[in-house]
């Protein structure tokens, strides 16, 4: 798939906007402080209806302004969409061929995409909550029913832990209520952990060959779920998950009546990245967390595309910069010429050996585009 065309109202630093994209790969070019990363970040609004950088939809919103408007055209290999993603102070309106959608559901998965920032080491160095936004976000792009079901998920445990609350600040607490509460949660949590299973396991696959290659044989990439479960997982289908996060939710009921909150289910779950057996946030340095985050992203552009039978779009914020030589290659090498490319940079210089594609060069001041080009000057060639 593909994004033709995208258009600002009021986003971040850009008044107004439009711009038509190359089909290969588009650059931002430009000093910092310009707008590069707010026009990344605007694609990803349109596809996921939410920032990457920021949960504060205000801050998307031009200051002193009311509202921000992303829209964009997306070609798909039969097909072309129109979406729209309105945000205002009072919340966000999304549209479909200009028909407002109102379940989250039915707007997510119009365009895919996969985004590669440097704070993408955080899904390795960050606590547990980075790897679960990770999961829920991928996972959700592509698979309605687990967008569905982690929506429901954080209503009834949002319910649940309001009632533990409540029942800990000495309120009288209705027992049975509790049980309904748990009952909802063990059954929207194992779609979710079922689906989480699946989905390490194929990403598995693939980027333990990728990262095999980019390694140059040395390293084994490999996840690992992390639940309360723990091993009765391994093996377990849906209705036994259901039951044994019903079975944890009662024992733990005791204490969560004193804690006040829920103490197990998919949200205080984790994922380890393993590098020959080790745990890379321990033991891994820096340069292998960032490959590993490298053949993870690379993964998912292929999981993509055997989910959804097309490639998503690639955002690549500021990455090439931090990648050896022998990385930047591989990247480019496995995007160029199969998935549509946006990438940051505020150099052109460094990149130019690399490109066997032509680029399209947007080059980028104070929210403003100054000139796009088809062409590089190519002076050593
Ligand atoms: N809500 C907003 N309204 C107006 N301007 C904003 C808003 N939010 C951010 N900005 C401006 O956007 C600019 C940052 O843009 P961006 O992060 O895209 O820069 P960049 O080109 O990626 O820079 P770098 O090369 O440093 O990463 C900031 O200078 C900031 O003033
Ligand atoms: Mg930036």
């Amino acid at each position: 798939m593909r994004l033709n065309q995208l258009t600002l109202q009021n986003f971040r630093n850009y008044s107004e906007l439009q711009l038509e994209f190359s089909p290969g790969l588009n650059l931002f070019l430009g000093p910092n402080a310009q707008g590069k990363t707010n026009l990344l970040e605007a694609i990803n609004v349109l596809a996921m209806t939410k920032s990457h950088r920021t949960s504060q939809e205000r801050s998307l919103i031009q200051w002193g302004k009311d509202f921000a408007r992303v829209t964009g055209e997306v070609q798909k290999e039969n097909q072309k969409y129109q979406l729209e993603v309105l945000l205002t102070k009072k919340g966000r309106k999304v549209k479909v061929n200009h028909l407002e959608q109102r379940r989250l559901s039915d707007y997510i998965g119009h365009l895919n995409v996969i985004l590669f920032s440097p704070e993408d080491l955080s899904l390795i160095k960050g606590g547990p909550a980075n790897r679960r936004r990770f999961l829920d976000m991928e996972i959700g792009q592509t698979d309605v029913r687990y967008l569905y079901e982690s929506v429901q998920y954080q209503k009834i445990l949002r319910q649940r832990n309001h009632f533990l609350k409540q029942a800990q600040a000495g309120k009288r607490a209705d027992l049975l209520f509790l049980d309904v509460l748990s009952e909802q949660l063990a059954v929207a949590g194992a779609v979710m952990v079922v689906r989480r299973l699946a989905f390490l396991q194929q990403l598995g696959t693939l980027a333990e060959q990728i990262h095999t290659k980019v390694t140059g044989q040395k390293e084994e990439l490999a996840f690992a779920y992390q639940s309360s479960l723990g091993t009765a997982l391994t093996g377990a289908d849906q209705e036994a998950i259901k039951g044994m996060l019903l079975t944890q939710l009662k024992e733990k009921t005791p204490a969560e009546l004193i804690r006040g909150t829920t103490l197990a289910g998919p949200h205080r779950d984790d994922f380890l990245f393993l590098i020959n057996g080790q745990n890379v946030q321990t033991y891994g340095s820096q340069g292998q967390q960032r490959t590993a985050i490298l053949s993870i992203k690379l993964a998912e552009i292929e999981w993509i595309k055997e989910q959804v039978g097309e490639y998503p779009i690639l955002l690549l914020d500021d990455v090439m910069s931090e990648l050896d030589h022998a990385r930047q290659f591989q990247l480019l090498e496995t995007i160029e010429g199969k998935v549509q490319t946006f990438l940051t940079t505020t150099e052109l210089d460094y990149l130019t050996p690399y490109l066997t594609v032509t680029p399209k060069i947007f080059r980028m001041n104070q929210g403003k585009v100054e000139s796009e080009r088809e062409e590089i000057d190519r002076r050593e060639s």
